[in-house]
Order: structure tokens, then C-alpha cells, then sequence
């Protein structure tokens, strides 16, 4: 098989090391999966303005991390990678997700599919790290990037059978005297795959219901943005020493800009100004509006013909979605962020419940990546994303820390952490079977009064 190093173009950034790895031992006491659960629809029920955070064992424990494997994850959508990483036919992407080894290709009818990496011969992994495929996670020879490649077949590399690219299996030399061996029933194992405007997702074990009609609305949300037409401009993995609701519940909450981001995201976005809309099943959507004074200030640059937000404005854009950043979280792991310039767009996956490999993409409309100016803003835009990203790794990483200390406490909630509240409710639901719907009145919006 044939690796050509045709992948996009792509600006692939290794996460600084931000923290060291130090393993504690818990201080809390040791909680079994129904004690935690019970605790989570406890807490679910109670208004915002009454609401705590989660017990510390929701963060900490191994069987709780397998209870969310099972019940969270395996059962529902998970985002693998965006359309445009493998425009080609004979394109693909080797990824492991919950330590499953999977490929995503595109076939010759233009079709993504999701297939195992498990040869169906004798279990190798038929594109294993260390073979000249690049890396698949974690640890990988060239980081930031996943083992990606054109071909036409794979080739397991045991005993060399081969397969096409939808699977099939095409060669499997000297097996003529294995009595009633049929090659149709020898292929690689594929994945219920879901396209959804651009981003790859896979269901593990079949059962999800389509992704498509959970997410109706916000597909009418984001059309404006035209995201399964963007172009991967940056990618950066990030090995995160926390718990995934660290940071789903970090990247949903702005809350936050009051401290972790001072000095970058809270001058121009105030936490004060930042809202939740209504509850939904599928997602949850928060606004992070600029503040009118520094909009006043971007207008008259762009005037100017300044782009005050880094890059290029999306043209196609409504006039509310000039000034405000647009985030969220699609259950169960991806984060979203919709900007005036780019789309920033965050795949978790988790790897224990203190460990998360994160990659980070932003995504940008291909006029952008045409402007005589792109090289520059790339190199700029990098380096602001890491930066600003780094602020947030920095307090994840210290909170999930804090998990495991005698001195943690139950702490209370903000009006501005709703996220993080919906995101237990989210969990209790899920946990009692009632989810997508919900089994007590929908939570209202958050919006403050704009007197
Ligand atoms: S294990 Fe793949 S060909 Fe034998
Ligand atoms: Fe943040």
C-alpha cells in the first residue's frame, strides 16, 4: 500500500507540555457508580440558582469512566474528524477512539465510511503505529497530525491480505485449502458513520438513532457558516490531564474570562454579558457578544478595511453573528465554536477519567486561505490560539488536581455557569433512560435583560 503525503493543508502544533502528570491518591472517599449517579439526579432537580458542582468521585473514578464509556459514549454520535481531511477518494485517517482502532476513508462512490483497523485474520492492527503509518493518537512520531494517507487498497502487513476501500476483502494468498473459506464473509467490521455538515462522526455499537434529526435545529443555526464547506487551517493536540467534563464544562462556562482570561477574552467579551439559551436535548448553545463599546471601535476599524476579529469576516454571516462568538456543546463530545472569521471545533477523546487526547481545529472558509496575507495570519493565529488555549489547559489541569484533595468542597454555581449545570442535567438524564427527552420543565434561557 501506498502512503502520499497529500493530506490538506494543515498547520499541525504539538501541545507545550503545561503541567506535570503527577498521579495522587484520592483523599475523598471511594464511591460506587449508583452512589455517584443518585447524587447527579439529586443535584439535577435543583434550580440554577440553588445549584452545586458535581461530586468529586464524578471526575475521579475508574468505574465511573467505564459507566460513561458504555452509557455515554458507545451508544451515541462520536465526532471523528472533518470531511475536508480526506477530500479524495483513497483518502484516509487512522484514528482510535475508546481505544478502538479505526480508519475513516473515502471510497470511490465519494462515500466516508468508518471501518476497524482489526484485521478479521488474526486481530492485527492493520495499520499499527511504528510501520511507516504515522501515529494514531497519543504519543504519535509526527504529532498533531493522525496517521493519515492516500491509497487505493489496505494491506494488512501480518499476512498480507487486502482489502478495499469499503471494506471487502480483495486478496488473502494460500487460504484455497480452508475448507468453505468465503472472501465476502472476511472483511473489516464498519461503523454506523454519520456526515454532519462536514464533521465525521461514528456509533460504535449501531444502536444511535440518526444524528441528523437530534441536531435539526442548530444545522439551521450554523448553516451561515457553511461549515461542511470550510477548509482545516490549524490542528493542535493537547494530552489533558483532566477529566472530559472539566472541560466541557470549562468550554461552555464564561464565567470564567473574569479570571483565567483577563487579560485576552474578558476586555473585549465581559463574562457579565455572556448567556445561555434555552435547554435542548441535543446541544447546548451559549452567546459571548462583544462588548458595545469595543464594537463600536471594530466597526469603525473595519471601516478602515481592518479584520478586527484576526482573519477575514465570513461574508455570508447575519448581522448578529458579526460581534458575538457563538459556542457549543454537542452531547457527548464535541464543542463548538462559531466566530465571525472561523469556526473552532474541539474533538474529545477521553482515554480515562483523568485523561483526555484533545484536538483542536479551526476550521476557515477557502477565500480566506486565499488572501495574499494567509501565511502571515496563519502564523499569527496559531500562536494566539495556543496561547489563549494554554490559559485554559493551565486551570484544568490545576481543578482536576483538586478533585482528589481532602479540602474539596461542593462548590456553588453561578447565574453565568448554566452550562455547567445543564450538563448535569444532562447526565441525570442520561443516567434514568429519559434522555433526549426531558423529564422535568425545560430549563428557560439565560438572557439578561438588555435594558
Ligand atoms: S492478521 Fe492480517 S493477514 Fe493475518
Ligand atoms: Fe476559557
Amino acid at each position: 500500500m501506498s502512503l502520499i503525503s497529500d493530506a490538506p493543508a494543515l498547520a499541525a502544533c504539538g501541545a507545550p507540555s503545561f503541567a506535570p502528570r503527577t498521579k495522587v491518591r484520592s483523599a475523598q472517599p471511594s464511591w460506587g457508580v449508583d452512589q455517584i449517579l443518585a447524587e447527579i439526579q439529586r443535584i439535577a432537580q435543583i434550580p440554577l440558582a440553588e445549584a452545586t458542582t458535581l461530586p468529586a468521585q464524578a471526575y475521579t473514578s475508574q468505574e465511573f469512566f467505564d459507566w460513561e464509556v458504555d452509557n455515554l459514549f458507545r451508544n451515541d454520535w462520536l465526532p471523528l474528524a472533518h470531511a475536508s481531511q480526506i477530500p479524495a477518494a483513497g483518502d484516509f485517517l487512522n484514528i482510535d477512539m475508546l481505544g478502538e482502532p479505526l480508519i475513516v476513508v473515502r471510497g470511490k462512490e465519494n462515500r466516508v465510511r468508518v471501518l476497524s483497523r482489526i484485521c478479521p485474520h488474526r486481530a492485527m492492527d492493520i495499520m499499527p503505529e511504528g510501520f511507516g503509518y504515522g501515529g494514531h493518537g497519543l504519543g504519535d512520531a509526527k504529532q498533531g497530525e493522525p496517521g493519515c494517507g492516500h491509497t487505493r487498497l489496505f494491506m494488512c502487513p501480518y499476512h498480507a491480505w487486502t482489502f478495499e476501500l469499503d471494506g471487502r476483502l480483495k486478496g488473502s494468498p494460500e487460504m484455497q485449502h480452508s475448507t468453505g473459506f468465503q472472501r465476502d464473509s472476511w472483511g473489516l467490521k464498519e461503523f454506523k458513520c454519520e456526515v454532519w455538515n462536514g464533521l465525521v462522526f461514528v456509533n460504535l455499537d449501531g444502536t444511535a438513532e440518526p444524528l441528523r434529526e437530534r441536531l435539526e435545529g442548530l444545522s439551521e443555526v450554523l448553516a451561515p457558516w457553511n461549515i461542511g464547506e470550510m477548509k482545516m487551517a490549524i490542528q493542535m493536540e493537547w494530552d489533558c490531564p483532566f477529566n472530559w467534563k472539566v472541560l466541557m464544562e470549562n468550554f461552555m462556562e464564561s464565567y470564567h474570562h473574569i479570571g483565567a482570561h483577563a487579560k485576552t477574552l474578558q476586555p473585549m467579551m465581559p463574562a457579565r454579558d455572556t448567556w445561555n439559551e434555552e435547554e435542548r436535548p441535543g446541544y447546548i448553545r451559549a452567546h459571548l457578544p462583544v462588548k458595545p463599546s469595543k464594537r463600536d471601535e471594530m466597526q469603525a476599524a473595519e471601516g478602515c478595511g481592518e479584520f478586527v476579529h484576526g482573519l477575514p469576516l465570513i461574508a455570508s454571516l447575519p448581522a448578529d453573528a458579526r460581534y458575538e462568538w457563538n459556542l457549543f456543546c454537542i452531547y457527548p463530545l464535541v464543542l463548538v465554536s462559531a466566530n465571525p472569521d472561523r469556526v473552532i471545533f474541539y474533538r474529545m477523546q477521553p482515554l480515562g477519567p483523568d485523561r483526555l487526547r484533545l484536538l483542536t481545529t479551526t476550521l476557515v472558509p477557502a477565500s480566506t486561505t486565499q488572501h495574499p496575507d494567509w501565511p502571515a495570519m496563519l502564523e499569527r493565529e496559531t500562536g494566539r490560539l495556543r496561547d489563549f488555549h494554554l490559559e485554559d489547559m493551565e486551570v484544568c489541569t490545576a481543578v482536576q488536581r483538586g478533585f482528589y484533595g481532602a479540602g474539596y468542597q461542593r462548590g456553588r454555581l453561578s447565574y453565568l455557569e448554566m452550562s455547567v449545570w445543564l450538563i448535569q442535567r444532562y447526565l441525570a438524564a442520561r443516567a434514568c433512560d429519559t434522555w433526549p427527552a426531558m423529564d422535568t420543565p425545560a430549563a428557560p434561557s439565560q438572557r439578561p435583560s438588555l435594558s
